[in-house]
């Protein structure tokens, strides 16, 4: 999504500026335009130069710099921008936003801009905590500025707290979000299931399968971008969740089970991506199982159906399942939609090429309540996500 976009990178006079020039690259490496604008006190910390070789692009420092073109050079990045980003920000360059300041390049072409302005915080935990600081944040949240939380870390002032910068992966993320137009979602509660469940037999060994997350992922994040307040409920999963979504994380399809049946009672939609074991070791040995000449019988039992036990409560929240089969997938999915009261099933073969687990694409068809079936062509499965999310939106 953010391939051709022109994103303005604001940076501010912190340790953490360096850290902007990891964001450039990622940013450019993802296929967006880049235009970096600095402080003079950021330039203290990190040359120009380096952003100029990162972004390809000329680096505005100065309002009052000669322009390349006959341009005024503060409205045309303002202009330009599809998402406009300030990373690191500091305790200064909030409050003069804040304030309607516009006194330097950065702080006048952020007031010149339509774009949507996502903010990263970096300061001593003391700053960040001070109320003039936090009145500044709840003020710019309130006129719709998003804010990239910092993390708790220990500082470059050697002191333990909140205010590193957010890691540049979530900055990303939420650069991300900003620059989805699609906002459908904004105002409900999404709850998304995702990765393998694990069932242990013993205290070393389990029964899983080879679900990567990244399908559900996909749906967290796309439901993130289009405004939904996310909870993503995540067994085992080889990625990193998306920023923002309130991560609640599992190990058996016992446990997801029961985060399901407290969690699902806020929330308007929930999407089961999740690959639950539908079986479990009847007992499990309290202590590793000896190898000692004969193979072991493990007896198996069948765990709670979380799908369709979330059907049977489901009242008039838009309830979106996930089967994956090996053979007759339409016939079986309809089945599923049916038994378990799911409103939309999304069904996927996995020996179709380019689908199935650890891929980065998806050959999807969605099922819908009353039999209409929606192929989606293979994609990826973050455009899969969105595609998923606007249907189950409409219901
Ligand atoms: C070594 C050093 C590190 C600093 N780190 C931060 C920081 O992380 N966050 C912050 O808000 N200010 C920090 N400051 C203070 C800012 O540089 C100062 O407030 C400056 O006026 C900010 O200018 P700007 O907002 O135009 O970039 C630091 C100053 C120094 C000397």
């Amino acid at each position: 999504m953010l391939k051709d976009k022109n994103i303005v990178l604001g940076v501010c006079g912190g340790i953490a500026a360096y850290k902007a020039a990891d964001l450039t690259s990622k940013l450019k490496k993802l296929g967006a335009n880049v235009y970096v604008i600095m402080t003079k006190s950021a330039t203290e910390f990190v040359s120009p130069l380096t952003f100029r070789a990162l972004s390809q692009n000329d680096v505005a420092v100065s309002t009052f710099d000669e322009p390349k073109a006959m341009e005024i050079n503060h409205i045309s990045l303002a202009d330009r921008a599809d998402v406009f980003v300030i990373a690191p920000a500091t305790a200064n360059m909030i409050g003069k936003i804040a304030c309607g300041i516009a006194d330097d390049m950065l702080s006048t072409t952020v007031m010149a801009t339509k774009a949507p302005c996502v903010i990263a915080p970096a300061m001593n935990t003391n700053m960040y905590e001070n109320p003039i600081v936090q009145e500044n944040i709840e003020k710019l949240k309130k006129l719709g500025f998003v804010f990239a939380p910092p993390r708790e870390s220990r500082l470059a002032c050697g002191t333990y707290g909140v205010g590193a910068l957010c890691d540049v992966e979530d900055i990303i993320d939420y650069i991300y979000y900003a620059a989805c137009k699609e906002k459908t979602l904004s105002g409900k509660r999404v709850m998304v299931t995702a990765g393998a469940t694990r069932e242990a037999i013993d205290p070393v060994r389990f029964l899983t399968n080879h679900s990567s997350g990244k399908m559900g992922f996909a749906i967290a994040k796309a439901a993130c971008a289009m405004g939904a307040d996310v909870t993503l409920v995540s067994g085992k999963a080889e990625i990193k969740p998306p920023a923002g979504a309130r991560v609640i994380n599992v190990v058996s399809a016992e446990d997801m089970y029961k985060v399901c049946m407290e969690e699902y009672k806020d929330k308007d939609i929930i999407v089961k991506a999740a690959a639950v074991g539908d079986f479990k070791a009847k007992e499990q040995s309290g202590n590793k199982i000896k190898k000692d000449g004969a193979a072991p019988q493990i007896e198996l039992c069948e765990n709670p159906d979380i799908l369709e036990s979330l059907g049977k409560v489901k009242e008039n929240r838009t309830l979106v399942g996930f089967c994956m089969e090996t053979q007759d997938l339409i016939e079986n999915a309809k089945k599923k939609l049916e038994k378990k009261n799911a409103d939309m099933i999304c069904a996927n073969n996995l020996f179709d090429k380019g689908a199935g687990f650890g891929t980065d694409t998806n050959t999807i068809t969605i099922i819908k309540r009353g039999g209409e079936t929606v192929p989606l062509p293979n994609m990826s499965k973050e455009d899969a996500a969105f595609e998923i999310l606007k249907l189950a939106a409409t219901l």
